[in-house]
């Protein structure tokens, strides 16, 4: 994955009502405490784009040496209300001042009042429920294990089978990886369990056939019957991408459960909570699924995650036995709630679907002009991704997607480390409350970062 060089960049200074660029980058000033973090961190934990987070406000993040960069990272899509978002703020605070800082299961006002705002923004408030977790990857866990459950339950030791996608990402957590789908995370695992099975993603540029008879085909070429499926799961987009499933594809895979009787996940940690236009993105498709996994702009803020799904699923557990230690923690629980209030009240998926239509085509707009090493833009509402490939191919060329991504860090736009099965994607995440004039200029910074890499005159 990526390496930022920590060598210090001379570059021209910027001054615009959301940017200022007036140091070197990485600041030389900085350099101590990136040593400081090599040596008592995993090198694991390097990777982003060297700078120094010191405040983030709504759409900017600033450090401490007058630098200040409009962010199109959300955090890694966290940050959908925005950055430091005030009634964020007070929610936290006024839960750290009453104090009420850990409960663990021990009930309290703020879990009652969350889980049923979140069952009901579910496909039906009246027969789903929500649980409350602190990361995606434990929602993916939970998604798995009673996917799993419901068929051992109900229909025996046969049905157990766990089908994902080829290119996805559900963590980092061992079960969270076994349905992820790249090879390379899988290594250390040695021989995986063998009723994971992954088939190809429908995304239409790596995979061409994004017919749903693919998915029929390789589950018998694997050798697995539908009645042995006790669950499927994708992210509602591939965060890879982002790629979507086409919405014939997603309907027929929603169909296909059904006539199994098979737990669907829709794997809404990255996607949901308005990034793609609506509060989730399987709406997009006009599906209905029987587990929600939830995180990052759950609240926008604080470490929490939820499982939302059907309560016949949801209830397999007896009391005591699906929980973890900081489910439902306050202060996320407050954050959350405040969130969700702001997320509604400031309309942000609707703002998201206003600005994507002109977002999304003008960064298809940018690829185009350079189709041959800009491979494909795939985006909706306030996420998207440019594809960077080797000229005429489709080989991921991670070396050109990191050049980009620094050309714009030294321009004052901000985005995490390219992403993608080999680090070929430039992808793009604002805050959903990004002001229009931030877009704009944000947008003529990517353009010129991409012709300053590639243009030859
Ligand atoms: C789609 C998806 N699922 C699950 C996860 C894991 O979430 P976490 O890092 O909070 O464990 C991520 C994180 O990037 C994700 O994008």
């Amino acid at each position: 994955m990526a390496e930022y060089d920590l060598t210090p960049v001379a570059v021209p200074h910027v001054q615009t009502k959301f940017r200022t660029i007036r140091t070197a980058i990485p600041v030389p000033e900085s350099l101590p405490l990136f040593e400081s973090l090599r040596l008592s961190e995993p090198r694991s934990m390097a990777g982003q784009p060297p700078i120094v987070w010191d405040t983030a406000e709504g759409a900017t993040v600033a450090d401490r040496w007058g630098n200040r960069w409009i962010d199109w990272s959300s955090g890694v899509l966290i940050a959908n209300a925005g950055h430091g978002h005030p009634a964020i703020r007070a929610a936290i605070r006024e839960a750290l001042e009453r104090p009420l800082l850990s409960t663990y299961v021990f009930p309290h006002e703020g879990r009652a009042t969350l889980t049923r705002m979140l069952s009901d923004l579910s496909p039906d408030p009246a027969s789903y429920m929500a649980f409350l977790l602190s990361t995606g990857s434990e929602a993916t866990e939970n998604c798995i294990k009673l996917s799993k459950s419901y068929a051992l339950e109900k229909y025996g030791p046969d049905k157990k089978i766990f089908v994902s996608f080829n290119n996805a990402f559900h963590g980092r957590t061992m079960g969270a990886q076994l349905a992820g789908g790249m090879p390379r995370l899988k290594t250390w695992m040695g021989a995986c369990d063998p009723s994971f099975v992954q088939v190809p993603f429908p995304d239409g540029y790596k995979n061409e056939d994004v017919s749903f008879d693919l998915f029929l085909k390789t589950l018998k070429e694997k050798g697995v019957r539908p009645g042995e499926i006790a669950g499927v799961m994708t992210e509602s987009y591939q965060g890879v991408g982002p790629d979507f499933l086409p919405v014939e594809y997603a309907r027929k895979l929603e169909a296909f459960c059904h006539e199994h009787d098979i737990v669907l996940t829709l794997d809404e940690v990255q996607s949901g909570f308005g990034r793609t236009g609506k509060m989730f993105c399987y709406q997009q498709y006009g599906i209905t699924p029987d587990l929600i996994a939830c995180g990052k702009g759950i609240s926008s803020s604080l470490a929490l995650s939820a499982v939302i799904g059907r309560t016949d699923i949801m209830s397999l557990y007896p009391p005591g036995s699906m929980t973890s230690t900081h489910s439902a923690s306050p202060l996320a629980v407050a954050a959350s709630i405040a969130n969700l209030k702001v997320l509604k009240e400031e309309r942000l998926a609707e703002r998201a679907e206003r600005l994507g239509k002109w977002f999304v085509p003008e960064l298809c707009r940018i690829q185009r002009l350079y189709p041959d090493v800009l491979g494909c833009c795939h985006g909706m509402g306030l996420v998207a991704g440019i594809q960077a490939v080797k000229a005429g191919t489709k080989t991921p060329d991670p070396a050109l997607a990191l050049k980009i991504n620094l050309a714009c860090l030294h321009r004052g736009l901000l985005m995490f480390a390219p992403v993608g099965i080999g680090g070929e994607c430039v992808k793009v995440a604002p805050p959903l409350c990004i002001e229009e004039e931030a877009l704009r200029e944000s947008v003529s910074v990517f353009e010129e970062a991409v012709h300053s890499v590639l243009k030859k005159d």
